[in-house]
């Protein structure tokens, strides 16, 4: 079994040239598919808002959902680098709040970092969660919980104008002691130039492949989320048609009598006569 990574181990894949490939996904199930095929980082993201519970987006999502979470992502993953997402509310009104939230995720779902989404206008709250001794991912670009004053799920950084804000929202995630920085929903030239001004590991989510190593959602490249397709997303496989097929044959076969076959049945353990008598003696208990 491969040795979980932990930060330096990121510093030095970027070092090495070598990318780094991680994953979203939200339970121990799938997080154990993931630690299986190799998978470098794991983050339990707060598109479960989404992808599991079925709200528009990920401003429902609330601390206790994303630590629930990521204890079974966790538990199906143990040697993996895993990432906690803090979701919305939690670390906007105060720094204090941040650091608290943050903690909650280490203490209770023993994460190696927390990742949360802003540039500018959340430096603060990186500051005291990194001075506090946790190492925080900065996210910028497309940030699903601002989608709102964004005008929807919009590519960022498309504009002179809006590249500038992606840039100094990078260079404010930087200076105020993200250990890495993920940029989404922007287009390459942006990432590109980010990456090659920041000496920290710069990943990318639809922000093309010059950076330092890509994520994307398992709910997405396994075909398993189908109300919205981003344009980046590649499809690895069509887990909704093979699932959909599967439970129909259930159907079918439950209907027909053909499930469960005697290969799925317990056996009595003694003479069939036996249990006779026992039903016999047993019938009258059945009566008002
Ligand atoms: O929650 C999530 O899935 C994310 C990814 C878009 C990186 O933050």
């Amino acid at each position: 079994m491969a040795k979980k990574k932990s930060i330096l181990d990121l510093y030095q894949m970027k070092e090495n040239g070598e990318k780094a490939a991680w994953i979203v996904l939200y339970d121990s199930c799938y997080a154990s598919y993931a630690e299986a095929a190799g998978i470098d980082m794991i983050l339990c993201g707060d598109s479960m808002g989404m992808v599991v519970y079925g709200y528009e987006g990920t401003v429902p999502v609330t601390m206790d959902m994303s630590i629930a979470h990521c204890q079974g992502v966790r538990r199906g993953a143990p040697n993996t680098y895993l990432i906690g997402d803090l979701p919305f509310g939690s670390y906007h009104a105060s720094t204090e709040d941040a650091v608290r939230n943050a903690m909650r995720f280490y203490k209770e779902a023993d994460v190696d970092a927390v990742k949360l989404e802003g540039g500018v206008a959340v430096a603060d709250k990186i500051r005291a969660i990194t001075q506090a001794g946790m190492v925080v991912f900065g996210h910028i670009g497309l940030t699903p919980q601002s989608s709102a004053s964004m005008g929807g799920f919009k590519a960022q950084g498309r504009t002179v104008e809006s590249a500038k804000a992606v840039i100094e929202d990078a260079i404010a995630v930087y200076k105020a002691g993200a250990r890495t920085l993920l940029l989404e929903g922007v287009p390459e030239e942006i990432c590109a130039f980010v990456h090659q001004m920041l000496p920290i590991p710069v990943y990318g989510i639809g922000a093309g492949a010059q950076c330092d190593g890509q994520v994307i959602l398992a709910a997405d490249m396994l075909g398993m989320y189908q109300n919205f397709t981003p344009k980046f997303v590649k499809k690895y496989a069509d887990i909704a048609g093979m699932a959909t097929n599967g439970i129909a044959e259930y159907v079918k076969e439950v209907k027909a009598d053909i499930f469960p076959g005697p290969e799925h049945k317990y056996k009595i353990s003694g003479e069939q006569e036996e249990f006779n008598q026992l039903f016999e003696q047993m019938k009258p208990l059945f009566e008002k």
